[in-house]
């Protein structure tokens, strides 16, 4: 076949992976782009937490669906068990004193949900057998993952070190009441979809998904369902005008269903986020919708469809609220630098403690209770039955 310089199919191999490589960086997967962009031109403008889903979590292209993401130093962002294990020994700390509280069952069940690469278990596994064989013994691991690939890469991880470990794709499986133990997620809810509203002098208008001049673009329009206006008269702070906010309906039911699902014992939410009042002020007029892309940040997520991370900051008020109706009573809303010294990380910040063998760059350790870094996490702790 002959080379046209104006079609890529006629393109040598090597070419053809470069090009890829420069809309990956730039405007993002074009299988995922091409799939928006026909389903707007077929149905009318999308609501935005319509295109998160299919941005992160198409089933083919999306951002965490795909075999090639990239978790931790080599990818887009760091998690705090990414970041230095002494943040899934602490959490293992904080689950023998739950199990300790409820009496030492012979099972304790742990579910967790959005495992990423499975870093988090493997460290809460390896340290419980180390530390606390006993609660090693009575553990049951569940891990609740969207993403068959990171499923595989989770089996991977703890192939080796989890003893009882099983997977789930969905809450759904799980049925309600039958966990006896602890319900946690990190960085799980702040990377589920969720709509976009402005508040106008008219009231709160939705902020759409459209297209202009070729290009996704913000579209107002009336809100697409009454659930967005509630979620703020609920938990009682309204967007001040002109003000950007996101709405995560998802994150909410996600978390209500979560709390239904515990029988007896903790459901342990560890993200970025505020109250509500802290949420929607003056000081937050553009929301806090964040993009990431190999340790940067960017507020566009009409760029790298399928290749950067889109998240938004959590409402914890309507955390609490959900949980509480379901059932369970708030223990504590900390940030996660109050937490982990709570746990003892002080430990390892004076040299008493050293687990896990090797060496580990003191700055890791610094940057899980950093008030600039990931100590500036909130950890919700709502409890049923202790
Ligand atoms: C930002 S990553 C956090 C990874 C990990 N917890 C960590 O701290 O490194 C979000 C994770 O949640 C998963 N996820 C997204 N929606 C989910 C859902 N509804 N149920 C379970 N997992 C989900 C993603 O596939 C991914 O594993």
């Amino acid at each position: 076949m002959s080379i046209n310089p104006n079609d890529p199919n006629t393109w040598p191999e090597a070419a053809r992976a470069l090009l890829r490589r420069r809309e990956y960086a730039t405007t993002g997967r074009p299988e995922l782009i091409a799939l928006i962009r026909e389903r707007i031109e077929a149905q009318g403008p999308l609501s935005f937490a319509e295109f998160m889903r299919l941005a992160l979590y198409h089933p083919e292209h999306g951002y965490y669906t795909t075999p090639d993401l990239r978790f931790g130093r080599e990818g887009d962002f760091l998690t705090a068990p990414e970041t230095h294990p002494a943040f899934g020994a602490l959490v293992c700390r904080f689950l023998a004193r739950l199990w300790s509280r409820m009496g030492a069952p012979a099972r304790f069940t742990v579910v967790e949900a959005g495992a990423g690469t499975g870093a988090l278990a493997a460290q809460i596994w390896r340290y419980a057998a180390e530390r606390h064989p006993d609660l090693a013994a009575a553990l049951e691991y569940l891990l609740v993952e969207t993403s068959p690939s990171l499923r595989a890469r989770q089996q991977r991880a703890l192939e080796a070190v989890a003893a009882n470990a099983r997977w789930l794709e969905s809450l759904e499986e799980i049925p309600p009441g039958s966990v006896e133990g602890c319900l946690l997620s990190n960085e799980l809810l702040d990377a589920l979809p969720v709509h976009r509203v402005q508040m106008t002098a008219r009231g709160l208008q939705e902020l759409y998904v459209g297209l202009g001049d070729g290009e996704f673009c913000d579209l107002p329009g009336p809100l697409s369902m009454p659930e967005i206006e509630q979620f703020f008269v609920q938990v009682g702070v309204m967007p001040p005008e002109g003000a950007i906010a996101e709405v995560g309906l998802e994150g909410v039911a996600w978390y209500r269903q979560a709390a239904l699902c515990l029988g007896r014992g903790v459901l342990l939410t560890i993200d970025y986020g505020y109250p509500a009042a802290e949420l929607y002020t003056p000081e937050r007029p553009r929301g806090t919708l964040l993009c990431y892309y190999r340790h940067t940040t960017n507020e566009d997520p009409y760029r790298r469809i399928g290749t950067q991370d889109i998240t938004a900051h959590v409402d914890f008020t309507a955390l609490e609220r959900a949980g509480e109706e379901a059932g369970l009573q708030t223990r504590a809303l900390q940030t996660q630098r109050e937490w982990l010294h709570s746990l003892g990380i002080e430990e390892w910040l004076d040299g008493r403690e050293r687990w896990p063998a090797g060496e580990w760059p003191r700055r890791d350790l610094i940057a899980l209770v950093h008030p600039g870094a990931l100590g500036r996490l909130r950890v919700l702790e709502q409890a049923k039955r202790l």
